[in-house]
């Protein structure tokens, strides 16, 4: 590396008052010394600087303008279920439809060494999480007599991994010119002083922007336009960790459709006042999504004197269903960031940071408005968050086989060929209990692989 370079970087990152990142350089391979000068020079010295000082980390607390915001169920909307779930499968064969995952998070909380989608949650069949996604977009694909398009947001740190762990598994048989990866960005880490943080003497910690980051990723991957000339209109966002997740759901595609905004959300009931979800509800008078962290204990606790019902009860599950007019409009901009404190690991110990990420809800105000369907958790919503209970893996494999014996009970199978029995569907044999017949069950196994 020629020594210019380096003096240029140490200019800047002194400019900064960050020159403690060069401490170790001199004692460093050529290689490793190469590595650390070309983060350097991906940093936005200015911007991080920004971000530190106005970013929530030093600011005030604006106050909450939120109001409660009712939002119907599926028996509830005028229209009719059937005629909303025909247009969702015209959308889908004609194309105008892709997935949209992020899965470009750390899963800090669930302590997995590999991206959180290769996690097993323990079923009988010990697929992972994107092995499920993968085979339930294949049977409606099937259906709908297409390929789905398939987006996945990474991150640097688990982008190789994630795309090895498809790769070994032969793509779970999709078609790869539907599949597409990409990377979303990152941003240094600052510890309590504002200063950068070194994970190792080579390495700066950089940690992956939020899923606000998505937006602006997709766009810059160039795969918006890519997908854009293909004909679709509808991105279909969910999270990695959410095992029963209805991807591409026609339903509500034809719901969104029929709608006519430019964002649909799906929300569930939240299980009780302290469920850790955001909530959907009116801010400044507009739907948006309130973090559960924003809202004070006595709004949180309130409840509807009638009904009993939690206030601010409308669970965001993080499903939408984006048109391209909205993420073209948000990719133009400028993400806020929110400074979230966690612990990183050093090869010193571990570190109180400030992480910044930005929310994809964040990105909400830009629509001109919001359609929204409140569903059924125990059909939609299996999270997994943490090792351990609340929103723990055993769950959500719980979660997974209970709407799978649930398929069974509505055909009216004998208990005795239910009770006590671990029944799992495969996504590519149904996608939401259609197609299943109770003969299934008299094959004697447990647990029964459907
Ligand atoms: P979470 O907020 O649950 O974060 O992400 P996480 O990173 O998975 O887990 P913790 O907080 O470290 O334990 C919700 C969804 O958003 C994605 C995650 O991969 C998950 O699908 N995500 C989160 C990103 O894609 N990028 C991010 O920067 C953050």
């Amino acid at each position: 590396m020629p020594d210019t370079k380096l003096h240029t970087l140490k200019t800047i990152v002194e400019k900064y008052k960050q020159d403690h990142i060069l401490e170790h350089y001199d004692t460093l391979t050529t290689a490793r010394k190469d590595k650390l000068l070309e983060q350097i020079q991906t940093i936005d010295f200015a911007g991080l600087h920004e971000l530190y000082t106005h970013s929530g980390a030093n600011e005030e607390v604006k106050a909450l303008d939120v109001a409660p915001l009712s939002v119907p169920g599926w028996n509830e909307l005028a229209a009719d279920r059937g005629s909303l779930e025909k247009t969702g499968w015209e959308l889908l064969r004609e194309g105008r439809v892709a997935a949209l995952l992020v899965a470009g998070g750390q899963g800090s909380r669930l302590g997995h060494s590999g991206p959180k989608g290769t996690f097993d949650i323990g079923l009988p069949s010990h697929k992972s999480l994107f092995q499920l996604q993968a085979e339930r977009l294949l049977n409606l694909g099937r259906r709908a007599g297409t390929v789905i398009p398939w987006c996945i947001m990474t991150s640097p740190g688990n982008h190789a991994d994630t795309v090895n762990f498809f790769a070994q598994h032969n793509y779970f048989g999709y078609d790869q010119d539907q599949l597409f990866f990409f990377n979303q960005a990152v941003i240094p880490a600052l510890d309590q002083d504002g200063k950068m943080i070194l994970e190792t003497p080579w390495r700066i910690c950089s940690v992956p922007n939020g899923t606000g980051g998505c937006i602006p990723a997709l766009r810059s991957s160039g795969i918006m336009d890519k997908l854009k000339e293909r004909g679709v209109e509808w991105f279909f966002y969910y999270n990695v960790d959410n095992a029963l997740i209805k991807i591409a759901d026609p339903q509500f595609i034809g719901f969104a459709h029929a709608a006519g905004q430019p964002i649909a959300c799906k929300v569930v009931e939240k299980r009780d006042a302290d469920e850790k979800i955001g909530v959907v509800c009116l801010q400044d008078g507009r739907p948006s999504v309130v973090e559960y962290s924003d809202f004070s204990e006595q709004l949180k606790q309130q409840r509807d004197c009638k009904t009993g019902q939690l206030v601010f009860g409308s669970g965001n599950i993080s499903i939408h269903l984006f048109h391209l007019r909205f993420l073209e409009e948000a990719s133009q901009q400028k993400l806020v960031h929110k400074a979230v404190q966690k612990e990183v690991q050093t090869d010193w110990g571990p570190v109180l940071a400030y992480k910044y990420e930005a929310f994809i809800f964040d990105l909400f105000e830009y629509a001109s408005g919001m359609s929204l369907v409140r569903v059924d958790r125990e059909e939609e919503f299996a999270p997994v968050k943490n090792s351990a209970s609340p929103d723990s893996p055993g769950e959500a494999r719980e979660l997974v086989l209970n709407l799978h014996r649930k398929w069974f009970e509505k055909l009216g199978a004998p208990e005795n060929l239910i009770k006590g029995r671990e029944i799992e569907v495969s996504p590519l044999t149904s996608y939401d209990g259609e197609g299943l017949v109770t003969g299934m069950l008299d094959n004697q196994e447990n647990p029964l692989l459907i």
